[in-house]
Order: C-alpha cells, then structure tokens, then sequence
C-alpha cells in the first residue's frame, strides 16, 4: 500500500507549501471555522473516534467519506457540541467547543438527520418560530426566513404545512432550520439519505450556493459521487480514523498507476476473490453480490489473466475497465468497499 503524499504529483501542491510566508500561514488558520486536534471517543469497548483531526476553512466544503460505523456521526455531535469528547480539542471560529459552549454552538449550524419540525405549522411559521428561539428580532426574521427558504428551495411551498411536505421537503427545510441564525460552519450528516431526486439535487444545490458565499461546511456521505462533487477537501474514513485527506484528485492521484477491473460473476465470487488476491500484479481486490473488483497497475496487460481466474470459479457475465476514483482509493486502502 504506497499512500504517502510523496507519490503525489508535484503539480498538485500539498496543503501549505514550505516557501509560504509566516503571515501567510496564520492568516490562513486565522480563517479556520473548525479545527479539530486528536479527538478521541469511545462507546465501551468500540473506539468509534480513535485520533482524529482536521481543519476547516471558511468557504470550503470538507468531506467525511467512510462506509457504517466509520464514526461520521459521532465526530459531527462532538462538533456539533451535542456529545462529549473523551479527549482532544475543537474550535469553533477560534471558539473552544463543549457542550456548554454557547458562544461556539452559535456559530455552528447542525442538521441531525431529524429535527423536529411542527407539523400543523406552514414551512415559514416553523422558521419563524426557530428564529424565535434565537431571539432574532421580527423584522429581521422576516428577511431571514425568505432568505433560507430562498437558499433551500422551498419558497413556492412555504406556506404549506409541514405534514402536507414529503421527506425531502422536511430534510430540506431542517437544513433551512440549520441556517437561520447564519451560522459560519453548517454541519450536515448525511444529508440526502432517503431523499427522493428533486430534493437531493436541491441540497447539493444550496452546499454548492452557501460555499460560495463563504460558509463553511462539514458533510458526511457514504456516496463518493456527492463528495467528488461537493467537496474541496475529503478525509476518507474508516474504523474511527482519518485514513487518507486530500482534493479528490490527490486522493486519486495517490493510487499512482493503480487500475480498477469490474467483473460481475455468476457462480462464486467469494473463491474468485481469494484466487485473484494470490495473483502477482493484483494489489486490491473485493467482492459485493456478483461484483468483483480488482485493482492492477495495468489493467490491459493483467486482463487475460484476471479473466481466466475468475472463469475458474463461475461464469464471467461482464468486465469492465473503471475510471479510478474515491471507491477505488478506499479499496485500495481498506481491501473493502464503500457500500455492501
Ligand atoms: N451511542 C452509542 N452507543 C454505543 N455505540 C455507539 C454509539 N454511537 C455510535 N456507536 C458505535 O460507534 C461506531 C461509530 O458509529 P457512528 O454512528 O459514528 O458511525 P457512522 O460513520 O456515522 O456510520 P453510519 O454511516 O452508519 O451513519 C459504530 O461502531 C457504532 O456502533
Ligand atoms: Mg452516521
């Protein structure tokens, strides 16, 4: 396994470059709406969260990719301030975050995957009343709740109630929710699980609008399609620890020469996998359902070969040549796919 950012091509440049000037360089942590430093949570036995840090700027979407049980949510509620870290620090906008941190809380806007939103109440009067809480003034909360209603796409629907809005509407509107008080980093967990297309779309829409105008926003998927798309910065996770971080091009750019085989196989795909680990040019290999993948520096020469064994344990149904990607990073680091 060679993920050391010294394979890197030098025309991807690596975090801050050692010729930056010191002004430079704290004016960019300056900047930071989340800094993160060797955060650690364990529930029993399991250490859902095992070291981990990271950083934020303002204006950059930051990805945690992993697959169920990577520590996604916990390390969003330790953020989020709504669970205690066992160790490490978070800062919140130069804040220190805890639980009781009512200044950093402030400055983060969390979106659980439920809130709970009133039913008989219209989209808008929902809003109306979380501003409210924030003892935003009324004038002000009329400007605001036009605004996120306008950033999350619901305006045409806001004066419907709530138990009227399908999933994706609600999820939408708690995202609205979220931002209300115009916080500097939004927090979002997986935002578009369940959602039908329209909203999901909506949702990816409103990140790309909100980091635009320089909020930051921390976004945790299991889908690598929306962190190639949304994010600047992903962290790969898996089993509690940041595993790799970077541009989605430096991840992919790290695999070096590595190709992505996929066969489907009818027969035993399981035995197909443990043969093809023993070949000699195969460096990954994994097996979900009928799907096999396999990882090669060189897919066309390794073809005939990969082929032959897999036909040694069932009937090989169709093989393609993958474009490598963030799937294929994380199977080359964890020997495992993103999703079963
Ligand atoms: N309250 C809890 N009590 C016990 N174990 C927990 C608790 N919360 C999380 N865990 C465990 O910690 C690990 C990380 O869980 P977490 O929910 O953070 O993962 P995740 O990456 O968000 O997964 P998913 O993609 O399924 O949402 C898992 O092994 C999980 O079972
Ligand atoms: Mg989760």
């Amino acid at each position: 396994m060679n993920v050391e950012t010294s394979v890197l091509p030098e025309s991807v440049p690596e975090s801050v470059p050692e010729s930056v000037p010191e002004s430079v360089v704290e004016s960019q942590a300056a900047d930071d709406v989340l800094r993160c430093t060797d955060l650690r949570r364990s529930f029993g036995k399991v250490k859902a969260v095992d070291g981990v840090s990271f950083r934020i700027r303002s204006g950059e979407t930051y990805g945690l990719l992993g697959p169920n049980g990577a520590g996604k949510t916990t390390i969003i509620s330790m953020v989020s301030g709504v669970l205690e870290a066992d160790s490490g620090s978070m800062e919140v906008d130069g804040v220190e975050m805890h639980p009781g941190a009512l200044a950093a809380k402030a400055a983060i806007g969390y979106v659980p995957q439920d809130v709970a939103l009133y039913p008989d109440l219209t989209g808008r009067e929902n809003l109306r009343f979380f501003a409210s809480l924030y003892r935003i003034g009324r004038r002000q909360a009329q400007d605001r709740v036009e605004e996120v209603l306008d950033i999350v796409g619901l305006t045409e629907r806001a004066g419907e109630r709530v138990e009227k809005y399908s999933g994706g509407m609600k999820r939408r509107l708690n995202i609205a929710v979220g931002l209300i008080h115009r916080p500097r980093l939004l927090v979002l967990d997986e935002p578009t699980v369940g959602v039908d297309p329209q909203s999901r779309n909506a949702i990816l829409s409103s990140v790309e609008r909100l980091s635009t105008e320089g909020m930051g926003v921390l976004y945790t998927t299991h889908y690598m399609e929306e962190a190639e798309r949304l994010c600047d910065r992903v962290a790969i996770m898996d089993l509690g620890r940041l595993i790799a971080e970077g541009t989605p091009r430096q991840l992919t750019a790290q695999l070096g020469d590595a190709e992505h085989i996929r066969l489907t196989l009818e027969g035993d795909p399981t035995r197909a996998v443990a043969a093809l680990r023993e070949l000699p040019p195969v460096t990954g290999v994994t097996g979900t359902g009928d799907m096999v993948d396999v990882l090669v520096p060189d897919a066309e020469s390794s073809l005939p070969q990969v082929i032959q064994v897999a036909a040694g344990h069932g009937t090989v149904r169709s093989v393609t040549v993958e474009e490598p990607d963030l799937e294929t990073v994380f199977l080359r680091l964890t020997g495992k796919r993103l999703r079963d």
